[in-house]
């Protein structure tokens, strides 16, 4: 009888100590993070033109958060096409808000960063490794991080399976890989659609593929230059992008979220139609309907506006936005998967070592909340025709 209490004993002792480590950490790492190293953001849209407007709202509002965190703009690096505020269509010129309700996101927002055609896989790469001569075009800034410091890397983009990047390469790719499965006729039809799609998309960007991300990020962490990595990913399909190819142990806590494009494009290909689940709160009238955010995007943003994030670890986050865009999935029956990859101890972090704290007088600023949880903000799926 002894022994067997005993045994439950050592047990539970063992749960508690591990449980008291864990959370030891991050209760530490609430004291002192905050203080040890330097905060840096690398924040991606990989898109262009006005139809992607929300990759761009979303960049814009990340910058945003991480600004009204405290971080400084030398370790802010913004990648953009930068085509959406001055574009000949925004009914609201200079100007890139992110939720009908919201304020201006692209006040601010460091316009000597990597822009147009700079917008490509190989400064991303360069970016993140500091190959500062690798860098062409822009502010040539990069991730000189050293050993005690937070990296935070956001990436808005569409994607494919294994990549992200230029959606009419994606596209593309994506229509040859389908067409294997038509008949010829219409194989014809489709290579037509395909060569006119790579004519169109003679850059501006380049495809960033799974295994040299995950390369790239393994060199960093092999040059010792970081503490801590999170890492979140919005993109069509973007779970191939880590799926059994980021390995544990690199301090790496990724998160992204996975919309259900396959199935939808398995109906839809056929008339070249492409349907984008995309989620954003119905847009002002004047914007004929383009999105102004995506739905995961949106979620942790809107999270991070106006949560403490020094009392909030990444994790509790994410279980906020996966309950936020699961509610949306359920709803209409399709939408989008939040997904977490590498180091789950990473995630126990406060959300304030990567965006530092929230600000008072920020958390109305990109997001007037009120307005938002109580108008008749319903979220619309977006259907788009290419
Ligand atoms: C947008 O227009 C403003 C005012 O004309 C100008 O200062 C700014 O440089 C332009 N931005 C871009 C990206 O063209
Ligand atoms: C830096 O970038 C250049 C140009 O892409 C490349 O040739 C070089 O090998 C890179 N250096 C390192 C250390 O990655
Ligand atoms: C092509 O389709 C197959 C089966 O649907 C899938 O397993 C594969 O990943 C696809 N490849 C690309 C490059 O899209
Ligand atoms: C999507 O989620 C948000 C947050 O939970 C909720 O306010 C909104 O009503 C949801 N939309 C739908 C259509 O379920």
């Amino acid at each position: 009888m002894i022994s067997r209490y005993s045994i439950i004993g050592v047990f539970f002792l063992v749960l508690v100590s591990i449980f008291v480590n864990i959370e030891g950490r991050s209760i530490s790492q609430f004291l002192t993070q905050n203080t040890k190293g330097t905060k840096w953001a690398v924040l991606v849209a990989g898109s262009n033109e006005w139809i992607n407007y929300r990759h761009q709202a979303d960049v814009c509002h990340a910058y945003q958060i991480m600004k009204a965190g405290g971080l400084k703009d030398e370790n802010i690096i913004v990648f953009m096409y930068d085509d959406i505020a001055n574009n000949t269509k925004n009914p609201r010129p200079g100007v890139i808000i992110n939720n009908p309700h919201g304020h201006d996101v692209y006040k601010g927002v460091p316009k000597a960063g990597l822009c147009r055609r700079y917008v490509n896989a190989k400064n991303f790469f360069n970016v993140i490794l500091a190959n500062k001569s690798g860098v062409v075009g822009g502010s040539e800034k990069v991730l000189k991080s050293g050993p005690n410091d937070h990296i935070f890397i956001y990436y808005a983009d569409h994607g494919g399976p294994g990549i992200i990047g230029n959606w009419k390469i994606k596209l593309s790719i994506l229509i040859v890989n389908r067409s294997l499965i038509c008949d010829s006729l219409k194989l014809i039809r489709i290579c037509i659609i395909v060569f006119v799609f790579l004519l169109l998309s003679a850059m501006p960007n380049e495809v960033v593929y799974a295994h040299d991300l995950v390369n790239v990020l393994k060199k960093k962490h092999a040059s010792g230059t970081y503490d801590r990595l999170v890492f979140y990913l919005e993109a069509c399909e973007s779970g191939s992008m880590f799926d059994g190819l980021l390995p544990e142990g690199l301090d790496i806590y990724v998160r992204l979220q996975r919309n259900l494009m396959k199935t939808v494009m398995a109906h839809t290909v056929e008339r070249v139609l492409l349907l984008i689940p995309v989620w954003v709160s119905v847009p002002p009238l004047e914007f004929k309907g383009v999105c102004l955010g995506d739905l995961y995007s949106v979620a942790w943003m809107e999270d991070s506006d106006v949560q403490d994030r020094k009392l909030n670890s990444v994790h509790r986050q994410y279980s906020r936005v996966a309950k936020r865009t699961a509610a949306n999935l359920t709803y209409y029956n399709y939408g989008s998967h939040v997904q977490e990859y590498g180091d789950k101890v990473v995630s126990f972090d406060p959300l304030a070592a990567y965006m530092g704290e929230t600000s008072k007088n920020h958390i109305h600023d990109s997001v007037d909340a009120k307005s938002f949880s109580t108008s008749s903000s319903r979220n619309v799926d977006q259907r788009m025709q290419y």
